[in-house]
């Protein structure tokens, strides 16, 4: 059997996530049975024990583990069991003095936290790979374990670039390996410019504490070479694990963390998990007027939770989890609101609705001691139960009982690509703009006009069957993405950027796009400050990023000053700015004529959304209010319907 064989289950579940070591043992039984007793199917456990798996360098204490998962195993309960790397103990440290990772400052990321090792420094990767084959061949045919999670939440707190001297060695062996020579290097980047030519591989160092900008090809470059540590880091685990175990393997992503190319390392796991903190992320990680962010404060932003359902389902080979699902206020956001009374329940709904396997809640027990003892858990430290309790109870009752059918193609498809997102930010050519904002604004116009979307990355084997495929941003377009593109006879959408690079960050021959010449030629392209935008004829204007383009071809949409905004050769288009809502619906509607497509295009309410499944369209309100479905169905607030498609 392949790893992507592995079975799915046919219906969602419903988890937690645990630390035994966190509690007395007289409490783990009680615990345990609490759990399944609320329907809870899954736990996942381990994943910070280190110190208590490995207490002193060699010498291990499994007693408790050992009890504690079989006192869940007894329960009934199904067990995730996770690889501590996120929290090498002390001693391994002062065992491995150079396995911090430096900041940009030059000071290392020291011990008392979590997360403090440098990805570049490869000893600690075979600690890793050690301490995960000892408790594969330990628990790796335990009937109740049952799912693998390698590490815990790679990139977040910003741990991905380190600046060490592993760092910087590594860096230098991976530029001999892609380029060979140093001239073949120099070239590539453009060294002559400000004669920064190297005369060998190890006269070249980070790309930090440069007088100025270090050479964006230069920037590209580190990137990658990160990207590809995490990538090594996690498949070192893997390959330990399964030389002893043939139970799925997943890592738990973060929301919008993109310092690493998830679908690489997703290539080298079973399924793919993520954890999603709707109200911590609107406060945190979202631009969007204040007067958003007040508005759904309490209920998370309608799109975004959603857009990695979307992302995920795509690293994960189709098959993915919420890992950890917040279940009350967090601790770590600007500001840290109380959920309304139904948003516990309804993010995870909303998982399912985009086809999520299992949505486990983080965590068990409020922590009162430590770093995250103002974070809510599904009970409160005296074990009394919390506000979200009660929800993941009714979630896990409604999901063996509702019918809701099975997650299904999109008629639409977004490409999104992490080398795009390291370029914009390398080079955003204007303060605040970035590739994730792009394609997150693509996304919520498309949600708000009622598609379901599928995200996929650049190299994706099954493009074909879309209606529409969208390729916002994407700076670097490899020939062998634009041919197997240039095939399909979808309405393919580039643009504004798409192909503004070579792979080596240079303006390619013949002017941007890359590969696309014929459609047209950008000129130059220019960035406006917030309180601008160029208008289109007719309605609908560009913000932000603006390509002043020349072509022969198509021009079906014009700015004001009749400039073309949207270009078309048959079913490729070239879109020459970053649209607003209204531009976008009227190209939306545009390209319904063209393709025959009979989509309905109706825009709906702020906070109510949509994903269909084979059989149900699910409608997820986001808002405190009562919102109308274009039929006309009421979906009263922070609530769910699932509607039939059967009639
Ligand atoms: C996640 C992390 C958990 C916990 C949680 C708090 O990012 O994986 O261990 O820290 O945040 O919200």
């Amino acid at each position: 059997m392949t790893m992507s064989e592995k079975q799915a289950p046919s219906r969602s579940e419903v988890g937690v996530c645990y630390y035994p070591e966190h509690w007395p043992e007289e409490i783990w039984q009680r615990d345990a049975e609490q759990m399944a007793s609320i329907g809870l199917s899954w736990v996942r456990i381990g994943e910070f024990a280190w110190s208590r798996i490995e207490p002193r360098p060699g010498d291990f204490d499994f007693d408790w583990l050992d009890r504690a998962i079989d006192i869940l195993a007894q329960a009934g309960l199904k067990i995730v069991l996770g690889t501590p790397t996120a929290t090498p103990p002390r001693w391994m440290v002062d065992k491995h003095p150079d396995m911090l990772a430096y900041d940009s400052s030059g000071q290392p990321r020291g011990f008392g936290s979590r997360r403090h090792y440098c990805f570049a420094y490869t000893p600690y990767h075979d600690e890793c790979s050690r301490i995960a084959g000892i408790l594969a061949s330990r628990y790796g045919q335990h009937p109740a374990v049952q799912a693998w999670q390698t590490d815990n939440e790679y990139g977040c707190h910003d741990t991905v670039l380190s600046y060490s001297e592993s760092a910087r060695t590594g860096f230098q062996t991976w530029l001999r390996g892609r380029y060979q020579t140093v001239e073949a290097l120099n070239s590539a980047w453009g060294n002559i410019f400000w004669s920064m030519e190297y005369a060998s591989f190890s006269d070249i160092g980070l790309p930090v504490a440069t007088v100025t900008e270090a050479n964006p090809a230069h920037h590209m470059a580190y990137r990658r070479f990160m990207s590809d540590a995490v990538v090594a880091f996690n498949k070192a685990q893997v390959d330990a694990i399964r030389a002893h175990s043939d139970r799925p393997i997943c890592h738990n992503y973060m929301g919008r963390v993109t310092s690493f190319d998830h679908f690489a390392v997703g290539g080298d796991l079973d399924f793919a998990s993520w954890d999603s903190y709707p109200l911590g992320f609107l406060a945190d990680r979202i631009s969007a007027p204040q007067s958003h962010k007040d508005k759904f404060m309490r209920q998370g932003d309608p799109d975004f939770q959603a857009f990695h359902h979307d992302l995920y389902r795509a690293v994960g080979h189709g098959r993915w989890w919420v890992m950890e699902q917040q279940p009350g206020p967090v601790n770590w956001a600007p500001y840290n609101p109380e959920p309304l009374a139904g948003m516990v329940r309804l993010w995870g709904w909303e998982a399912v609705a985009h086809g999520a396997e299992t949505v486990m809640y983080f965590r068990w027990r409020q922590a009162p001691f430590a770093q995250e003892q103002m974070h809510a858990g599904l009970l409160r430290p005296d074990s009394s139960q919390a506000a979200g309790y009660a929800e993941a109870e009714q979630l896990a009752s409604e999901l063996s009982s509702t019918e809701y059918g099975e997650v299904r193609p999109a008629p639409i498809a977004i490409l999104f690509d992490y080398d795009a997102d390291a370029a914009w930010d390398i080079q955003p050519q204007g303060q605040g703009l970035s590739y994730f904002n792009l394609v997150f604004d693509i996304y919520r116009y498309l949600r708000r006009l009622g598609f379901s979307i599928d995200i996929l990355p650049s190299n994706h084997d099954r493009l074909s069957g879309y209606q529409a495929i969208f390729v916002p941003g994407m700076m670097m377009v490899s020939d062998e993405v634009r041919a197997r593109l240039a095939g399909l006879s979808a309405q393919i959408i580039y643009g504004p950027r798409t192909g503004a690079k070579t792979s080596d960050f240079s303006i390619p021959e013949g002017l941007p796009p890359a590969h696309l010449q014929a459609l047209c030629r950008v000129l130059h392209s220019e960035t406006l400050p917030q309180t601008a935008a160029v208008n289109w004829m007719g309605g609908g204007q560009f913000s932000h990023w603006v390509d002043a383009c020349s072509s022969d071809a198509e021009q079906a949409f014009m700015t004001e000053a009749g400039k073309p905004a949207l270009i078309s050769d048959e079913n490729s288009h070239y879109l020459a700015g970053w649209p607003d809502f209204t531009a976008f619906s009227r190209l939306m509607g545009w390209l319904n004529d063209r393709g025959g497509f009979g989509w309905s295009l109706d825009v709906l309410p702020a906070g109510l959304r949509c994903r269909k499944t084979t059989s149900h369209v699910i409608w997820i309100n986001y808002d405190d209010k009562p919102a109308t479905t274009p039929a006309g169905q009421q979906v009263p607030p922070t609530d769910i319907f699932i509607e039939s498609l059967q009639e």
